[in-house]
């Protein structure tokens, strides 16, 4: 039996907002989606009171997923600030990026720029795998890389955030849906040995498509901190493409210790790698490097090598900007077919040379973040 809009809005009918009106009457709900038992809804309430609606997210999110036929419900609380209240801080006309003291809370004792958002507590480090442009192989290297990085030794998890097209689940082969523990946090799905999330798991994807900015960005933070994550050395997150508002703020919301662009060779997708970068740095989180996917062609036949983009262009332009080059990745079939089939090339041919090539940029990749982290 599947759980319908009906049932969901009776559930909410039993909670009370913080003045002690029912849900439903307190003008706060977005629509409901309810696709295969999995509820998604936000409350949408004035940024100055948002501290005290999440204790009524908390309770409307556990009287929805107490409804039987619900498989997930997640439920964002979405502040907004009203029309004509004052900006969040005061503009700063003609200063271009603002100084680091400005995305710092006030309650800040450490004051560094890395340590403005709260922690995950058994999380070591969170970097962001990013790109300027959509199709450049963000995901496959994101997930990829994680592989690399469990074989160093580490423990890692993955978060795929790509709101706007989550493709973890297809990549990973992951079809089942996370449980919830004792604390009723979702329990990451464990896939060749890293502890696995993607928004892809709860809603479908078209309905991902749909989701407005504070939406995504509430969801984002759900992903992070409700999650029963364990203790990882590295959660790498998978992020929309692009550098567009919602990414700005994932940027600067996640705590993120650094980030790593993914740019193919074409001019184009390293304009938008240029992007990428200028956002990191005006939310000030490292770059610790940039990757050039689909670097070259290698003949499975012949062997012959080609560079079908104009390759190197990512190592040129890492140069120039003063950023690590982390590597190239080839454009090869067995990439494609093996991201296709769930099986991802670092674990179907742990032995091959494309997993040589993803386990040596984890490793650059775990020193530039060492060096990130003892700086900061
Ligand atoms: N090095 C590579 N060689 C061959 N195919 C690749 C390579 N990297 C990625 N691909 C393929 O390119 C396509 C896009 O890759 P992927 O989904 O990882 O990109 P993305 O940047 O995450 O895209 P999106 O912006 O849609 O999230 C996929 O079909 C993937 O299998
Ligand atoms: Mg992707």
């Amino acid at each position: 039996m599947s759980v319908t809009q009906q049932q969901v809005l009776q559930a909410l009918a039993g909670v009370r907002s913080p003045r002690g009106v029912a849900l439903t009457n307190a003008d706060v709900l977005s629509p409901i989606t309810v696709s295969d038992g999995k509820v998604f809804l936000s409350i949408n309430v004035d940024a100055g009171e948002a501290r005290a609606w999440e204790s009524v997210r908390a309770q409307a999110e556990s009287a929805v997923r107490a409804l039987p036929g619900v498989a997930s419900a997640m439920i964002a609380l979405t502040a907004e600030r009203k029309a004509g209240a004052a900006p969040p801080r005061p503009a700063r006309p003609g200063q271009g990026v603002p100084p680091a003291a400005a995305h710092r809370p006030p309650h800040n004792p450490a004051g560094s720029p890395m340590a403005r958002q709260a922690e995950i507590p058994g999380i070591a480090a969170v970097i962001a795998v990013a790109s300027g442009k959509g199709g450049v192989g963000k995901s496959t290297t994101a997930l990829n890389l994680a592989l690399g990085l469990r074989d160093l030794g580490l423990r890692v998890g993955l978060l795929d955030a790509d709101i706007y097209g989550p493709s973890v689940p297809r990549l990973t082969g992951i079809r089942e849906k996370p449980e919830l523990n004792d604390e009723r946090k979702m329990i990451p799905i464990e896939r060749f040995g890293l502890a696995v999330m993607s928004i892809g798991f709860l809603v479908d994807e078209e309905t991902a498509m749909i989701w407005r900015g504070p939406m995504v960005m509430s969801a984002i933070t759900q992903m992070l901190r409700d999650v029963a994550w364990g203790t990882l050395d590295v959660l790498v997150v998978d992020m929309p493409p692009g550098t567009g508002d919602a990414q700005l703020t994932l940027a600067q919301n996640v705590p993120l210790k650094g980030a790593i662009i993914i740019s193919t060779p074409q001019d184009l997708s390293l304009i938008d790698a240029r992007r990428g970068l200028a956002m990191f740095t005006k939310v000030n989180v490292p770059v610790l490097g940039i990757v050039e996917n689909m670097s070259y062609f290698q003949c499975p036949h012949c062997g012959t090598r080609s560079d079908i983009f104009g390759h190197g262009g990512a190592r040129h332009e890492a140069e120039r900007l003063g950023v690590p080059f982390l590597g190239e990745i080839p454009l090869d079939m067995a990439i494609r077919v093996t991201s296709d089939a769930g099986a991802p090339v670092v674990v179907s041919e742990p032995h091959g040379p494309h997993a040589a090539i993803y386990r040596d940029i984890a490793a650059k990749v775990r020193d530039q973040l060492k060096a990130a982290i003892a700086a900061a």
